[in-house]
């Protein structure tokens, strides 16, 4: 393995231990990601002695002013180095409490930490001993698991995720990111202690549907999770989209799978966080508005809009920031209907323009997910659809164009309004404005100043005010 030990750390670290007379290997994900071909910033290296003492020698060699940061409590010591982190620890054997996820650390053999790690394959060690550089160690068949794509624990699966059930979650996280199959006992331990989540917090659980989310096809994570149990615990507004429901000969799709459809379906098309997001939550008000109508069957009226008023509750709940992200996704939920709106009926101009000042820089966006959205079998109605969105986005670069709506600025601002009336701040410099605005929108007046201005004057009129 010895090509795989490109970066230059790698020969000091192998320098500093040969003459403290101590050993170290490369171990975990970095090696998982070396041996998959996969980008990967930070490495770890274990050492048989004091890791943090190896890590200042090693620092001090590359340069004497590199900054190392020591984490006494862990027994760990960091540095950068080039574009990688690079962290040092002490081989070490943990012990687990039931009610933490915080193991109580004891000095222990290279064996001993590769058995606490929590699968197979992030348990493989690459040796920087001078004698053995470049050889794998990997008493858990981690390369057999590689090769087969297995995700496995080196140990009796229970106590691993008893230990630290954040590992539930990665072993789904990784299964999705890395296309690999959760070996059966395994999987098993994740069902059966899924109520283990509990202790864990919701940043570290939101980071790793974030990881999900991310991955080429994150409903293979989601349908894990699902068949886990896991998700009515970490996730249960999208646990209540699952199932079908029949009444007479009307049945509607199970919203759940739909939503996995679309975030699927939008993954080629962007890495952007949280139009994904977006994608997967654009439906979480549909079992709230639900209702049967015995002539027609079911139908979600408005859930477009209970589904925005539910994001902010849903972002605090799993810890998600609450400025930008949040407001993103809550616009894109409440206008997910709009272009299919469009779409179905005359595309006027005005409708258009709506959509922009609404939508604003988002737009494309907005598009994209209603691309993504279209799930149907029928290929006709996808056909018709999709070339119903293509009207629409002409339509939308020819207004654009035309009206410059996306990031509509009053022609006329409320202090013109109050100078050229002699107004106090009040309510008729709001009616004016929105009038201005709206009368915009519909293509009464064009987006100008001159004709923003003769507007105002008129309906000023009407509210019985007259220029000084
Ligand atoms: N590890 C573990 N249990 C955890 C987290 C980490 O046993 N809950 C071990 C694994 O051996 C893992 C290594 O610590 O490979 C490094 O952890 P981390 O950097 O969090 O994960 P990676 O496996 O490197 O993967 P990623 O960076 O994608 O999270």
């Amino acid at each position: 393995m010895r090509e795989y030990l490109g970066h230059p750390v790698f020969k000091i670290v192998s320098e500093v231990i040969e003459e403290e007379g101590t050993q170290a290997f490369v171990i975990g994900g970095y090696v998982r990601d070396l041996l998959l071909r996969r980008p990967s910033k930070d490495i770890d290296i274990v050492v048989s002695g004091n890791g943090i003492g190896t890590a200042q020698k090693v620092a001090s060699r590359i340069r004497p002013s590199l900054q190392v940061s020591i984490f006494k409590n862990y027994g760990t010591a960091m540095f950068h180095y080039g574009t990688e982190e690079i962290e040092f620890v002490g081989a070490r054997r943990e012990s687990y409490q039931h009610n933490s996820r915080n193991p109580v650390v004891e000095n222990g053999s290279f064996e001993d930490d590769q058995r606490r790690r929590d699968f197979t394959i992030n348990a493989l060690a690459i040796s920087l001993n001078d004698a053995t550089y470049g050889q794998l160690t990997d008493p858990f068949h981690g390369l057999d698991d590689l090769n087969d794509k297995i995700i496995r624990t080196p140990t009796d699966p229970n106590a691993t995720f008893i230990d630290d059930p954040l590992r539930m979650l990665r072993a789904i996280r990784f299964a999705a990111q890395l296309g690999f199959r959760i070996e059966e006992n395994t999987f098993r331990a994740i069902a059966r202690n899924r109520e283990r989540m509990c202790i864990i917090s919701k940043e570290r659980i939101a980071d790793e549907l974030h990881k999900i989310i991310l991955s080429g096809k994150p409903s293979t994570g989601f349908l894990l999770l699902d068949k886990s149990g896991l998700l009515e615990l970490v996730f249960p507004e999208l646990s209540a989209l699952k199932g079908v429901e029949a009444r007479g000969k009307f049945a509607h799709k199970d919203n759940f799978l739909h939503s996995l459809k679309v975030l699927d379906n939008i993954c080629p098309f962007t890495d952007k966080l949280w139009l994904r997001w977006a994608a997967l939550v654009h439906d979480i008000g549909k079992p709230a508005s639900k209702r049967f109508q015995p002539d027609s069957g079911w139908t979600f009226h408005g859930h477009e809009f209970i589904g925005a008023k539910m994001i902010p509750e849903l972002f605090r709940s799993l810890k998600l920031p609450l400025n930008e992200p949040m407001k993103y996704v809550q616009k894109l939920v409440a206008l997910h209907l709009r272009p299919i709106v469009l779409a179905e009926d005359v595309v006027t101009d005005s409708a258009v323009r709506r959509l922009l000042f609404e939508a604003g820089n988002d737009v494309d966006d907005l598009m994209m997910l209603c691309d993504a959205d279209i799930t149907s079998n029928n290929a006709d109605k996808v056909y018709r659809y999709r070339q119903n969105f293509e009207l629409v986005r002409r339509k939308l670069q020819e207004i654009e164009e035309k009206d410059a709506i996306r990031n509509f600025q009053p022609p006329v601002s409320g202090i013109e309004i109050m100078e050229t009336f002699r107004l106090k701040p009040g309510r008729e410099i709001g009616l004016i404005k929105n009038a201005i605005k709206d009368a915009i929108l519909d293509g009464v007046i064009p987006n100008e100043y001159q004709a923003a201005r003769e507007f105002m004057i008129r309906k000023a009129a009407e509210l019985n005010l007259k220029p000084a």
